[in-house]
């Protein structure tokens, strides 16, 4: 039996479980890290988790305008690196988890910045219009997230996250309502894949094999005209293939906001039953037993949790307790 406090490896790195911190935007008004940011998560680190994934952290400057952290030159290493030294010493994993926002965002008028997608498609959430992106500009965006790679290594970080989810830039490319596009890039799932795998390919140029690199992505983005079942499941065996070291699941989850149990358990369990990789289970986790369950009667094998934690530093601690008490499980932890 598995267990989900028992010590593992994920993509090499050792954890002391199967509890992943999933990401929380951290704000910043300048893109570095401030020592706020820094305290927080060494608190959540000593709380017990095996892993965190930071919120997410910019690649590309241009976006600074938004209150997001960033790692897009060498100037912002230090400060990711006193983060990565506080976590460390918890003996807790910090994967960076890297993004480029695009048209989900709506601060003012992005300070005159135009958003770039796929497609000229405005953000279904945000009402943000958006340039469709020149091939030139896909390749540039592409440079951008091997470079904060490369800041992220040298930063001390275990890993870092591709955020292809909840419809930020990497994630409209593979949604066919916001990837419009006749070139290359768009039309069938192949293609609409293709912006991610390349950028994996350039991300591990820059950084090598030995470091882990995770994906995120959607089972669904709750729009009609958005990713299939299986289109999902396509995704996941072309990032199996090209070596990618871990895929998060996650989807639209914001109607879920005030549910609770693991709603995006069915998309993950088929993805994890057909590649041979690490996945990790986001949006929901609540109940200890059904974690076990899930544990035991499928191949996902990590959780990853964040409202809770917002909520509950100490939430690790109490599943501990809870685990240690012969399984008595408190009712459903609902926020
Ligand atoms: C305030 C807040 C900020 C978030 N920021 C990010 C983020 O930066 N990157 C990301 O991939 N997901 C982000 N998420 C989504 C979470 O990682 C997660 O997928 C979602 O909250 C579902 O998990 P939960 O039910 O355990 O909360 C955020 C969620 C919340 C509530």
């Amino acid at each position: 039996m598995r267990t989900l406090f028992e010590e593992t490896r994920i993509s090499g790195l050792r954890v002391r479980n199967r509890f992943i911190r999933a990401a929380v935007t951290d704000r910043t008004y300048d893109g570095y890290i401030s020592d706020d940011i820094i305290k927080d998560y060494a608190k959540l680190a000593e709380s017990g988790v095996g892993a965190i994934i930071t919120g997410m952290t910019l690649v590309d400057g241009e976006e600074k305008i938004l209150p997001v952290v960033a790692l897009c030159s060498d100037s912002f290493v230090s400060g990711h690196w006193k983060l990565t030294e506080a976590v460390h010493k918890h003996d807790t994993r910090i994967i960076a988890q890297l993004a480029y926002i695009g048209s989900y965002t709506a601060v003012g008028n992005n300070g005159g910045l135009v958003a770039i997608a796929p497609s000229s498609v405005p953000n279904l959430v945000t009402g943000t219009p958006a340039r469709e992106m020149r091939l030139g500009e896909i390749k540039l965006i592409q440079k951008k997230f091997a470079d904060a790679a490369k800041y992220a290594q040298k930063a001390g970080y275990d890993g870092v996250e591709i955020h292809a989810a909840h419809g930020l830039l990497m994630s409209q490319f593979l949604t066919p309502h916001y990837n419009r596009r006749t070139d290359e890039y768009g039309g069938s799932i192949e293609n609409r894949t293709r912006m991610l795998l390349e950028t994996h390919h350039v991300m591990r140029g820059a950084t090598g094999y030995d470091f882990p690199i995770w994906v995120k992505v959607n089972c669904t983005d709750g729009i009609e005209d958005g990713i299939t079942d299986d289109d999902f499941r396509y995704v996941c065996r072309a990032l199996t293939a090209i070596g990618v070291d871990a895929i998060e699941i996650s989807g639209n989850w914001t109607p879920h906001a005030f549910k609770s149990g693991a709603y995006f358990k069915d998309a993950a369990e088929t993805a994890a039953s057909e590649n041979n990789i690490p996945f990790i289970l986001t949006g929901g986790n609540r109940k200890l037993s059904e974690m076990m369950e899930i544990l035991n009667g499928t191949k996902i094998s990590f959780f990853g949790i964040a409202r809770p934690f917002s909520r509950e530093t100490d939430i690790i601690e109490r599943f501990r307790r809870e685990f240690d008490d012969s399984f008595t499980i408190r009712p459903a932890y609902a926020i």
